[in-house]
C-alpha cells in the first residue's frame, strides 16, 4: 500500500505557482488576488477559508476574506457578489459552501461572474468542462486528477466508481475520469444512496472515489484487492482527547481498508491540500486571462 501524499504534491504545485508570482513581481507587475466570502460561523468552513488565505500568503497572492453574519439575507449576499464581480482588483473569488439555510445556494452560484468563478461551479464553467474546453475545473475533482497524474496511476480502461453525485465533487469527478485524457479514459459508474448492490459495485472498482459524506462508510469488504481508494470525506466528530475537541473522520474506514489498496489517501493530508492547490491554479488562470 502506498499513501497518496496530497501535502507533498500540493507543496510542489504551490512552489510552481510561487515561481510564477516571483516572475510577476520581478517584472513590476500586479500579483493575483483571491477573495473568499464566509457567511456564518461554521467551524469547518472557517478553518478551510483560513487555510486558503494562508496558502495565498505563502505563494505571494493577495487575498481578502469577507466575513458575513450568520443571519445575512440572500439579498445582502447577492449584493456582495455583485460588488466582487465588478471589483477590478479581484481576479477570482469563492463563496465558501454551505451557506446558511435562508440563502439559496444555486442563486449564489448563478450570481458569480464565470470569469471570476475560480471554484468552477457556475453553469458556463461546468459546461466548458463537459465539452473539454478551457475552463476553471472544480477544485476537488481537479485536485484528485493532479494527484493521480503526479503518482502516474494508470486510469485508462479501469473501472472507476464514484460514490456520491454532488455538483461540486461526484458529478464533475465522473466527467473528468471518463474524458479522453490522461489521467482519464476510465469506465465510470456514479453510485449514490439509492444504488442497488452498492457493496458488489464498489468491489468491482479498480479506482474508488468516495464523496458520500458518511463517516467510515466504505469498509474493507467493499474494496477490491489492489484498488486505488480516494477519500474525499471529512467530517468533524467530537473527541475529548484532542485539544480542538474534535477529529476529522473520512468516508473510508482507513485502518481496515488500507492494506487491501495499492494506493489510498488519508483524511488529512490527502484530498484537502490538493483542493486548495487547484484553487490557487484557477486563481492564477483567472489573473492570466485578464
Ligand atoms: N465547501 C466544500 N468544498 C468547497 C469548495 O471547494 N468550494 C467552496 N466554495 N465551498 C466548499
Amino acid at each position: 500500500m502506498q499513501l497518496l501524499d496530497g501535502t507533498a504534491c500540493s507543496q510542489q504545485i504551490r512552489q510552481e505557482i510561487a515561481a510564477q508570482v516571483n516572475e510577476l513581481k520581478a517584472a513590476g507587475k500586479r500579483v493575483p488576488h483571491l477573495a473568499a466570502v464566509l457567511v456564518g460561523n461554521d467551524g469547518a468552513s472557517q478553518n478551510y477559508v483560513a487555510m486558503k488565505v494562508r496558502d495565498c500568503e505563502e505563494i505571494g497572492f493577495n487575498s481578502t476574506v469577507i466575513r458575513m453574519d450568520e443571519n445575512t439575507s440572500e439579498e445582502e449576499l447577492l449584493a456582495k457578489i455583485d460588488e466582487l464581480n465588478k471589483d477590478e482588483d479581484i481576479d477570482g473569488f469563492i463563496v465558501q459552501l454551505p451557506v446558511p439555510p435562508q440563502i439559496d445556494e444555486n442563486k449564489v452560484i448563478l450570481a458569480i461572474d464565470s470569469a471570476k468563478d475560480v471554484d468552477g461551479f457556475c453553469p458556463e464553467n461546468v459546461g466548458n468542462m463537459c465539452l473539454g474546453l478551457p475552463t476553471f475545473l472544480s477544485a476537488t475533482p481537479n485536485g484528485i486528477m493532479e494527484l493521480l497524474k503526479r503518482y502516474d496511476i494508470e486510469t485508462e480502461g479501469k473501472h472507476c466508481v464514484v460514490l456520491g453525485r454532488s455538483n461540486i465533487v461526484g458529478t464533475p469527478m465522473a466527467i473528468l475520469m471518463s474524458r479522453n485524457s490522461k489521467p482519464g479514459n476510465a469506465t465510470v459508474t456514479i453510485a449514490h444512496s439509492r444504488t442497488a448492490n452498492l457493496k458488489e459495485l464498489c468491489r468491482s472498482a479498480d479506482i474508488l472515489i468516495v464523496a458520500i459524506g458518511k463517516t467510515e462508510f466504505v469498509t474493507a469488504d467493499m474494496v477490491k484487492e489492489g484498488a486505488v481508494v480516494i477519500d474525499v470525506g471529512q467530517t468533524r466528530v467530537p473527541d475529548d482527547s484532542r485539544k480542538s475537541g474534535f477529529r476529522n473522520v473520512g468516508d473510508v474506514d482507513f485502518e481496515n481498508v488500507k492494506d487491501k489498496c495499492s494506493y489510498i489517501t488519508f483524511v488529512t493530508g490527502g484530498v484537502g491540500p490538493m483542493t486548495r492547490a487547484s484553487l490557487l491554479q484557477n486563481t492564477l488562470k483567472a489573473y492570466q486571462r485578464r
